[in-house]
């Protein structure tokens, strides 16, 4: 029977995180909501760019027909990542690393906050906008906060493209697999800030769910998956799991 409760952590959450050792989170564009970078859908509005919506900007069809096009949009959405910071649930959820005894962090997200709240080992889903990639020999190309994003691959010439996964390509190779595996394992799976729309990130909380897990919603509105959780916490990441640590 789900929990909806006044107190934003019930006290069975409260014991069965008190208890847990093996944990797993999957985070969406939410958690990252705080920090200003916009959200793709949520509030009834879908992110738009150039008068594309975003899932046709970020199309592998459209890096076959436009990469400058492409490049403008992440440009533009690292760009606005420069002066932005991790929030309070970033910070959070780093420290939860090294609570647990076994914790993995899964995350759909491409901004590398996780990352730079002290996250490590983050299984990254969707790839990560601070990385570029060469079309022919998948070489990989850091993308630093100062300096200019190199124009072509420096071991084979040819071009790049943003490191990140776009609608009609497959996740990196293995990051589903080894998330999947954790969340068949985990005791407790959270669940934040995703609309839980996009597969197959959003099949890891029913995956947890059917290995016995309790889990858990964190977002200020209900989902897609709201209805096979454990307990649904309505509110904002960067109030809501700060109360649990
Ligand atoms: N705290 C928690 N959740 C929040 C907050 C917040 N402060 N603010 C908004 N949310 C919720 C919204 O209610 C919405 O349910 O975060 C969710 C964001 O949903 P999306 O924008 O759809 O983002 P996400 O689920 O991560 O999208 C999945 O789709 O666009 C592609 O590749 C992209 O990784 C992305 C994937």
């Amino acid at each position: 029977m789900q929990t909806a409760t006044a107190l934003p952590i019930s006290a069975r959450l409260r014991e069965r995180f008190s208890r847990a050792q093996r944990v797993c989170v999957l985070t969406g564009a939410g958690i990252s909501a705080e920090s200003g970078v916009p959200t793709f859908r949520g509030g009834g509005k879908t992110a738009v760019w150039k008068g594309m919506p975003f899932d046709v900007i970020s199309s592998a069809r459209m890096v076959q027909r436009d990469v400058v096009a492409v490049w403008e949009w992440f440009d533009y959405r690292r760009d606005l990542l420069k002066s932005l910071r991790p929030n309070a649930a970033h910070r959070e959820i780093a420290r939860w690393q090294d609570r647990f005894e076994d914790f993995t962090l899964v995350t759909q997200n491409i901004d590398g906050l996780h990352q730079r709240a002290g996250s490590r080992n983050v299984i990254e889903l969707h790839g990560n906008i601070w990385r570029a990639r060469c079309v022919t020999c998948d070489t990989r190309h850091e993308i630093s906060q100062q300096d200019k994003r190199a124009a072509a691959c420096f071991e084979c010439g040819d071009p790049l493209r943003p490191d990140v996964v776009l609608f009609g390509e497959m996740l990196p190779p293995g990051a589903f697999e080894r998330a999947a595996m954790k969340a068949s394992e985990c005791e407790l799976c959270f669940v934040v800030g995703t609309s839980a729309l996009v597969y197959p990130a959003a099949n890891l909380p029913e995956i947890a769910k059917a290995h016995g897990a309790y889990v858990v919603e964190v977002n200020p509105e209900r989902t897609a998956l709201s209805t096979i959780c454990d307990e649904v916490v309505k509110g904002e990441a960067g109030e809501v799991l700060p109360l649990l640590g």
